[in-house]
């Protein structure tokens, strides 16, 4: 396997710190170990995430080609436009972004707080649309990319969760063999890895990089986008375009993708009861936090995986922290009493 022959951009501070959940774990039990590897504090650029990790690859392709405007697109509450735009104007470019009604939701300052607001305030153009979710490539979005070029700019795409992009799978290869290095350190191997799935990248780039030591399946995909069918097919064909890219030496076949299904519901962006326990279950046993569109539910995933004994006894589970925190006030009344 060859990612080093991709120019990388760093963006972020460098490997990610992993954590024992010590006490989340003898909560649940004590049975299972569980660690979490903290993409959510992966940079200094408004707070980074898994999308700026993704973004290192990316970038040396929008600059090679001499953009000068970052498009990009998401929900209201995205993790990706803010990275996007912190991003930006870490470079010096311009941003335009699309932020469209994915999310069934409203707060009172829905669309004022969180990540649009952070956006907002490093400069980035911010349209807000009226279309629903939707992770595939929209008209909205081309029409923002024209108007750059009306405009006399030259616009660079950055899709959804960075995942038509055809480099973006390759951050989270780099994921896979930074893993590696720690175990090497730590003195031993994680028996799966958790991973919050909606358009697929994320994990499609670490099916591939776990499959460089036979680990494919032990990537255990939480879907988030109560979409499944999509996500997966999504997931596959990333990790099968990725897996080329980096010449894996062998094709990714559908066995190599598991994405759980139990805990995306009620939609995308809403929190079941389930998810919001797990919010609070994690951060109040270890001051990490998560939201109700993500993370919130591969936390609430990997708890309930443990809670029906579906790790065998002993595993060590590895809960890749994606991000996702910044749009927590974007749902304050579902916290209103903590
Ligand atoms: C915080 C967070 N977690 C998980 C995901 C899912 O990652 P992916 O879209 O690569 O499947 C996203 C983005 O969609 C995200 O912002």
């Amino acid at each position: 396997m060859n990612l080093k022959r991709f120019p990388r951009h760093q963006l972020t501070f460098g490997p990610t710190p992993i954590q024992p959940l010590k006490r989340l774990s003898a909560h649940l039990g004590g049975k299972v170990d569980l660690y979490a590897k903290r993409e959510d504090c992966n940079s200094g650029l408004a707070f980074g995430g898994n999308k700026t990790r993704k973004l290192e690859y990316i970038i040396p392709d929008a600059l090679a080609q001499g953009c000068d405007t970052l498009v990009s697109i998401g929900g209201i509450q995205s993790n990706q436009t803010r990275q996007v735009a912190a991003v930006a104007a870490h470079l010096g470019l311009k941003c335009v972004l699309v932020q469209e009604d994915w999310v069934n939701y409203s707060d009172a300052v829905y669309d004022r707080v969180g990540n649009i607001q952070m956006s907002r305030i490093m400069g980035a153009d911010v349209r807000l649309v009226s279309d629903g979710f939707d992770i595939g490539i929209r008209k909205s979005w081309e029409e923002a990319m024209e108007s750059v070029r009306q405009a006399g700019g030259k616009p660079y795409p950055i899709p959804a969760g960075c995942s038509e992009h055809p480099l973006g799978g390759l951050g989270f290869v780099g994921f896979a063999e930074e893993v590696r290095a720690q175990e090497a350190e730590l003195g031993f191997k994680f028996d799966y890895v958790v991973v919050c799935s909606v358009t697929g990248s994320t994990q499609a780039g670490m099916v591939v990089g776990f499959a460089a030591d036979g680990r494919a399946n032990r990537v255990i995909g939480i879907d988030a986008s109560a979409k499944p069918a999509q996500t997966r097919a999504q997931i596959l064909r990333i990790a099968r375009n990725t897996a080329h890219l980096v010449d894996l030496g062998r094709d990714i076949t559908d066995e190599d993708v598991v994405l759980d299904t139990r805990y995306g519901g009620p939609e995308y962006g809403l929190p079941s009861e389930e998810t919001l326990e797990a919010i609070r279950m994690s951060a109040k046993l270890e001051g990490m936090m998560t939201d109700p569109v993500y993370e919130g539910k591969s936390m609430q995933g990997m708890i309930d995986l443990v809670r029906r004994g579906e790790f065998p006894e002993g595993s060590k589970v590895l809960y890749a922290h994606l991000g996702g925190a910044p749009a927590l006030s974007a749902y304050s009344f579902l916290f209103r009493n903590g």
